[in-house]
């Protein structure tokens, strides 16, 4: 399988980090080997894991983005309390990037060599990145294979996904033609609000089977498990929202193989 799935959405606080993370802890769950690549300079991603100020000997995702050295992946990556899922984190030092970047070459295309290293070694690598379309998104759209947006329910949303797809658009043109949609996911779901609903109907209008069946509720225990340093699943497996990343992963396994080999009980 060996996909590489960027987790974007240039709005802030739609759950891209959320979901990545209960997205692969979920695969990870399901025997996939997963890593996490943090490309956020907020490291909500590497903090939501409990790694803040934890790095391997190689370093962070900024060396590696701004050394001229061959790095290898490896040298990069830190176990979770998830067995099967690692995860390269951040730091602060990964704000600095976007504008060091600027001036080295191959300024938007330095992150996909180091994950086609990496690549052998995983069925999935999952990219969370900053609220932006600047370089550091675009160095995971052109290292990824496709884009797993999430938005959440609100007028301006579809706004801001009109933005994201001609930005994928782009790429596709001229740095990455592979790169395709893996799908949408509605996050933040509360059906109660008629606003909510009118907007995930008018996203599924559109976007037809590329909007996951799955929708993720407003929980709780989704905010609360960041705190805790783990995955919701770790934190309370029967929670709303735990269970509907783990149905979120179900669905992603679906579209890329057969179904029969998933752990039913687990899933
Ligand atoms: N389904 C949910 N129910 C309740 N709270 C949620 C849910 N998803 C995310 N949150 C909370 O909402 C906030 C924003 O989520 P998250 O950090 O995942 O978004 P983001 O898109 O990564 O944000 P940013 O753009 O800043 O990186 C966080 O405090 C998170 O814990
Ligand atoms: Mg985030």
């Amino acid at each position: 399988m060996n996909k590489i799935i960027s987790v974007s959405n240039q709005k802030g606080g739609v759950g891209k980090t959320t979901t990545a993370i209960n997205l692969a802890a979920s695969l990870a769950m399901a025997d996939r080997s997963v890593l996490l690549v943090d490309l956020d300079p907020q490291s909500n991603l590497t903090s939501g894991l409990g790694l803040t100020g934890h790095a391997a000997e190689g370093g962070t995702i900024y060396d590696a983005l701004t050394s001229d050295q061959e790095t290898d992946p490896a040298d990069l990556e830190l176990d979770t309390e998830v067995t099967g899922l690692r995860v390269i984190p951040a730091d602060r030092h990964l704000t600095g990037a976007e504008v060091e970047l600027v001036t080295l070459s191959d300024r938007e295309s330095r992150l996909r060599p180091l994950l086609s290293r990496a690549r052998a070694r995983y069925d999935f690598i999952l990219i969370d990145t900053p609220p932006s379309l600047g370089l550091l998104t675009l160095n995971a759209l052109v290292a990824a294979d496709s884009v797993l947006i999430p938005m959440n329910c609100e007028y301006f949303a579809l706004e801001g996904l009109a933005e994201l797809t001609a930005t994928i658009g782009r790429v596709q043109a001229y740095l990455n033609p592979q790169l395709s949609i893996e799908g949408i996911l509605l996050t933040m779901a509360d059906s109660r609000t008629l606003l909510g609903q009118g907007v995930a109907a008018e996203v599924r209008s559109h976007f037809a089977d590329k909007v996951y069946a799955t929708t993720i509720p407003r929980n709780i225990r989704l905010a609360e498990a960041p705190g805790h340093g783990v995955p919701a699943i770790l934190y309370d497996v029967r929670s709303s929202g735990a269970e509907a990343y783990l149905s979120l992963a179900r669905e992603v396994l679906e579209r890329h193989s057969p179904p029969p080999t998933l752990p039913e009980p687990l899933l």
